[in-house]
């Protein structure tokens, strides 16, 4: 059955306690994009849309939500690329920053803040993060063996290091993950240099860990009691427990990173490692948003805090994000839920930049509507950690049978009917036969029903609830025959009118570009993205309101379009 009341059962909130909570806050968070190249599909589908549809869904509720955001600016995989573009850092990193803002803000995807890594402001908070936790003896130095490159004549940490990940044996996976099996090798079998390729030596360092191995049993508490978080990642992050925690390398023999806040000539060439800083970005771009600690260490702590993420950086935020915050007290509390999703694949193949398989973001709105990436993605866009996969041929069938020969269809019509029988004006109803009262208790229904499914992150299935609501009254239109007497075809035309109200309310959150067409088509003022989802389920265009000019909202998705976006899909 489509049409279901029931929630998931790991979300244990209902849309009214939503509209009735709104004086607690919501802060999402999205992983951070490294500052290091285009956003591409892949990020859209496991992390931005999701948290944006989320966030106009709880703005459409009236509760004080934040989408918090920001480029993940430090670390090895930047500054790889700063080298080979022979960029300085800084200059680097602000233009992608800003051109990942442009793109994301190109597909309706809003953030209340999207600072970077290393603003000030994150610099400091990361700073005073670690001397608690070293005033906590939580830290400790320690000297270590470091691959050392003598041709590059440079310290190798993370990415610079190739080799074959020990857990799976999967070749060419990075230091610091495969991207295989999700895992953070201790140790890189068979290491190269990522820069030249030759074998690394040896050398000695000093670095600062953190005791992650301190707190296997308390996280282990915090995930069994959190019935909020995604049961099946819980399990494998369980077992990492059981196997046991290495506690954490937090510095790295590099210039680029926050500087660690001890005065002495040995740590001028180290800083901070960019998982250490990263996440706690998540925290300071709040406090720069607010622009005073307090106020925005007690909003953080009375909010539902969600950190949106793609599987790949499970270990991350189950394990060592909830442990810094616990080491530093709970100053600043954990998460109450961390929607994780898969990965996209494009054409049933692994989306991999390197070898040029993966659609960037610009490429595709500069061919089609942004809505309609967002239509799809929602569409298959499952709540699990099951990779998706982008089809050329099941995106045009979507996109035209679906959005365009239903929703489009049913709004159309309606507004088109109104206008040649009536000129534009809503009409009277006339007394309501069985048929119209059951699309009536349709419409109350819908919006809790949709809601539901957003509340519990399944967008794939909220979206088919609105489907499935608009062809239903394609079916009460098409019965009604309104055609074959246009004078007694008041109520049809009453009732499917507050439908397409109530459908452009629930696609908000969805395709808000297009939606905003639809709102002004119906005459309607104000703005469509301050609507309450409440007045989803009530009849609120009365007889006589005057409709705007009408036009259609969809074109059809053009095949040759199609074609030519395939044809740059070349694996070199
Ligand atoms: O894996 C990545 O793309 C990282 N840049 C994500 C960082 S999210 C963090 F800040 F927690
Ligand atoms: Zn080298």
């Amino acid at each position: 059955m489509i049409f279901s009341d029931s929630f998931n059962s790991s979300f244990l909130i209902t849309v009214s306690a939503v509209q009735n909570s709104n004086k607690d806050g919501v802060i999402i968070t999205s992983a951070l994009p490294y500052a290091n190249g285009e956003i591409h599909l892949g990020h859209i589908s496991s992390t931005y849309l999701p948290a944006d549809i989320f966030r106009r869904f709880l703005k459409l509720n009236a509760v004080q939500v934040y989408h918090l955001c920001a480029s993940d600016d430090f670390g090895t995989p930047v500054l790889i690329e700063t080298e080979k573009k022979k960029m300085k850092p800084e200059l680097y990193v602000k233009y992608w920053h800003d051109k990942d803002l442009e793109d994301f803000n190109s597909v309706g995807i809003v953030f209340d803040s999207f600072s970077q890594t290393s603003s000030d402001t994150n610099r400091g908070f990361v700073q005073y993060v670690f001397n608690v936790l070293k005033k906590r003896e939580l830290v400790y130095e320690k000297e270590v063996v470091q691959y050392y490159c003598e041709k590059d004549s440079k310290f190798l940490p993370d990415r610079y290091v190739v080799g074959k990940c020990p857990y799976c044996n999967a070749m060419d996976q990075y230091s610091d993950l495969c991207e295989k099996c999700g895992r953070i090798p201790e140790k890189i079998l068979d290491p190269k240099c990522a820069i030249c390729g030759i074998s690394p030596i040896k050398k000695n360092s000093n670095h600062y860990f953190f005791k992650l191995s301190n707190f296997e049993d308390i996280l282990e508490k915090w995930l069994k009691e959190n019935e909020l978080l995604q049961q099946d990642v819980k399990k494998y992050v369980l077992n990492w427990i059981v196997e046991g925690l290495q506690d954490w390398d937090i510095t790295r023999d590099i210039s680029w990173g926050v500087p660690i806040p001890i005065s002495s000539n040995e740590k001028k060439d180290k800083v901070f490692y960019g998982w250490f800083d990263n996440h706690l970005c998540y925290i300071s771009s709040f406090i720069e948003l607010l622009g005073d600690t307090n106020r925005a260490r007690e909003k953080w702590n009375n909010s539902k805090i969600y950190h949106f993420i793609g599987k790949d950086i499970v270990y991350h935020h189950y394990l060592f994000l909830p442990a810094i915050r616990i080491g530093i007290n709970k100053e600043y509390k954990l998460p109450d839920f961390i929607p994780t999703r898969g990965h996209l694949m494009l054409q049933n193949n692994k989306i991999s930049k390197s070898r040029n398989w993966y659609i960037g973001l610009r490429e595709f709105v500069d061919l089609f509507q942004p809505d309609y990436l967002r239509f799809y993605i929602a569409s298959i866009c499952s709540y699990s950690q099951d990779d998706i996969n982008f089809d050329w041929n099941d995106f045009e069938k979507k996109i035209n049978n679906e959005l365009i020969a239903n929703i489009g269809n049913f709004i159309n019509r309606t507004l088109t009917f109104i206008k040649k029988y009536f000129g534009n004006i809503i009409p009277n109803p006339k007394e309501y036969d069985n048929t119209d009262r059951n699309s009536l208790e349709e419409i109350e229904r819908i919006g809790n029903i949709v809601g539901g499914s957003i509340l519990s992150n399944e967008i794939d299935r909220a979206l088919k609830n609105i489907l499935y609501f608009s062809s239903t009254f394609n079916q009460y239109f098409q019965k009604k025959e309104p055609w074959k007497n246009p004078e007694e075809s008041g109520s049809a035309l009453f009732i499917s009118i507050n439908a397409v109200r109530s459908i452009s309310i629930l696609l908000e959150p969805f395709i808000p570009f297009s939606v905003e067409k639809v709102w002004k088509q119906l005459g309607l003022e104000g703005n469509i993205h301050d609507q309450n989802w409440k007045t989803i389920g009530t009849i609120s265009l009365s007889p006589g309101h005057k409709l705007g000019d009408i036009e259609p909202i969809f074109k059809k998705v053009d095949t040759d379009k199609i074609k030519e976006q395939v044809s740059k899909l070349n694996i070199r």
